[in-house]
């Protein structure tokens, strides 16, 4: 532990997926670290986020595998879902890795201070009296998920992705508000252990800030699921039954169900931590930052939920080791956020890297496009998944947005950003052999369709 009354290089407020990773690299780089959590280091990524929900995804796709046994020659039957042995599975899971990064925030000696931690300088946080000293702040305390004006989180019946974590019982029907990326993935987990769902979404579309085509599939893949959807339908109300819940939608529709499932965004956690106190510059409740995540008090930098950029825990890794290698005097690069890759792990699961062709077109771009169907891969064929891969390219220039829906795309991602991010050409990547038979041929067969040579394509 670091001399309480002497300063430290760096005081981190938040020990999430941006306020760990800039502790680590900051302690990798010779900084005195001390961070602040008042709950547990590893955030909602870890304990209430990423890391809980796929291993959620990871037992309805068990379910979907015995129940689609058949197809492969397979005689199995399902039982049941036992929700005490799959929060104990995903408990786990979570355990092992909290382990994990205990002992390596440990062995960086950085010191942990547990409490609520509030800014009281340019240059200082306190927690339960004890005022750190630093010679930089960094502000990461993250988001909690948000609700609409009016409509009450009940956390019974009417709760957050926080509650449903730990629920012993799965919902016999469910209404989600909002088809992001909470929505849909659990709409997917919900429908795989048997519950009716139907999702709510203002805009037309579900995932709808993806390519509209990877929308599109979506809805398709879910609808022969039997996951309904209300698009472009706005919530009114809630009114509180015997029976349950009747969801009143704008034009009079209404949806009965045992539980609302309230996923409409998150929230930056930003209030009364003494930030606008010490004057600094917030928009609608978000820290705002430059590209360097600095905030407009040269000793403050923010990263994470906290800044309104994507809220992604692999944002927040790249924002925190960003601001640990700027105060370490490194050569920095703004970080790219179109080329950040962006997975929904439904089933299917829906990945992004880019820009989608109408942002593209919207930016100035000739757009060029080609799609692969799933249906043409083999190894899809041997899944059984169906999607598709599109590249959006401009014309006789660089691939510009990779757009993939089916199972495992969120694997293929990887491949998609390296294309992307080094403006690779679509003959370019037509030079690559992909292995036979995987998904990824799928990329190379959209890249070959769109430098003019298809393979296994009808167009
Ligand atoms: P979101 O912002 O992604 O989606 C919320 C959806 O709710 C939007 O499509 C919006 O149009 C809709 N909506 C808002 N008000 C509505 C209303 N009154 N009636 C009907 N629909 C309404 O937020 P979400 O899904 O809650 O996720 C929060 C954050 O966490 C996002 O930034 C998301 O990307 C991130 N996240 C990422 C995951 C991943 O990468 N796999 C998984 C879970 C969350």
């Amino acid at each position: 532990m670091s001399d309480p009354s002497e300063p430290v290089d760096l005081v981190i407020l938040g020990g999430g997926s941006g306020g760990y990773a800039a502790a680590l690299r900051a302690a990798e780089l010779g900084m005195t670290v001390v961070m602040v959590e008042q709950d547990k280091v590893g955030g909602t990524c870890l304990h209430r986020g990423c890391i809980p929900t796929k291993a959620l995804l990871h037992s309805a796709e068990t379910v979907d595998i015995i129940k689609e046994s058949a197809q492969f020659g397979v005689n199995a039957s399902f039982e049941s879902v036992d929700m005490a042995a799959v929060n104990a599975y995903k408990s786990k899971v979570v355990e092992g890795l909290f382990k994990g990064l205990t002992g390596l925030v440990k062995s960086r000696k950085i010191e942990v201070v547990q409490g609520h931690g509030r800014l009281v300088s340019p240059t200082a946080v306190e927690v339960d009296g004890r005022t750190i000293e630093a010679g930089h702040v960094l502000l990461a305390t993250g988001s909690y998920a948000r609700s609409i004006p009016g409509l009450e989180i009940d956390h019974d019946t009417v709760v957050t992705s926080d509650d449903v974590l730990s629920f012993e019982q799965i919902p016999r029907s469910v209404v989600i508000l909002g088809a992001g990326a909470i929505g849909c993935e659990f709409a997917s987990v919900w429908s795989s252990f048997g519950a009716e769902v139907t999702i709510v979404e203002a805009l037309p579309h579900l995932v709808p800030l993806e390519e509209e085509s990877s929308s599109k599939l979506l809805e398709r893949a879910f609808r022969k699921r039997g996951i309904k959807t209300e698009l472009g339908a706005r919530f009114e109300r809630v009114e509180h039954t015997a029976d349950g819940l009747v969801v009143h939608l704008e034009g009079g529709k209404t949806v009965e169900a045992g539980l609302l499932l309230v996923a409409i965004g998150r929230g930056p956690v930003s209030a009364d931590l003494g930030y606008e106190q010490i004057g600094v510059e917030m928009e609608r409740g978000f820290v705002k930052v430059d590209a360097y995540c600095q905030t407009s008090i040269p000793t403050i930098s923010a990263v994470g939920d906290l800044i309104p950029t994507l809220q992604l825990a692999h944002v927040g890794f790249g924002e925190g080791i960003l601001v640990a290698e700027r105060l370490a005097g490194l050569p920095v690069t703004p970080i790219d956020y179109d080329g950040v890759p962006r997975v929904t792990y439904s089933h299917p699961e829906v990945a992004s890297v880019g820009l989608t062709s109408k942002v593209a077109s919207d930016r100035g771009y000739d757009v060029v496009e080609a799609t692969y169907d799933l249906a043409g891969n083999g190894k899809a064929r041997i899944l059984g998944t169906a999607g598709a891969v599109k590249v959006v390219a401009a014309k006789d220039g660089p691939v510009l947005g990779v757009h993939m829906v089916g199972e495992r795309v969120g694997e293929l991602i990887a491949e998609a950003q390296l294309i992307t991010n080094w403006e690779a050409l679509p003959a370019e990547v037509a030079q690559l052999i992909h292995p036979h038979p995987t998904m990824s041929e799928a990329v190379g067969e959209a890249h070959l369709a769109l430098a003019g040579k298809p393979l296994h394509s009808h167009s």
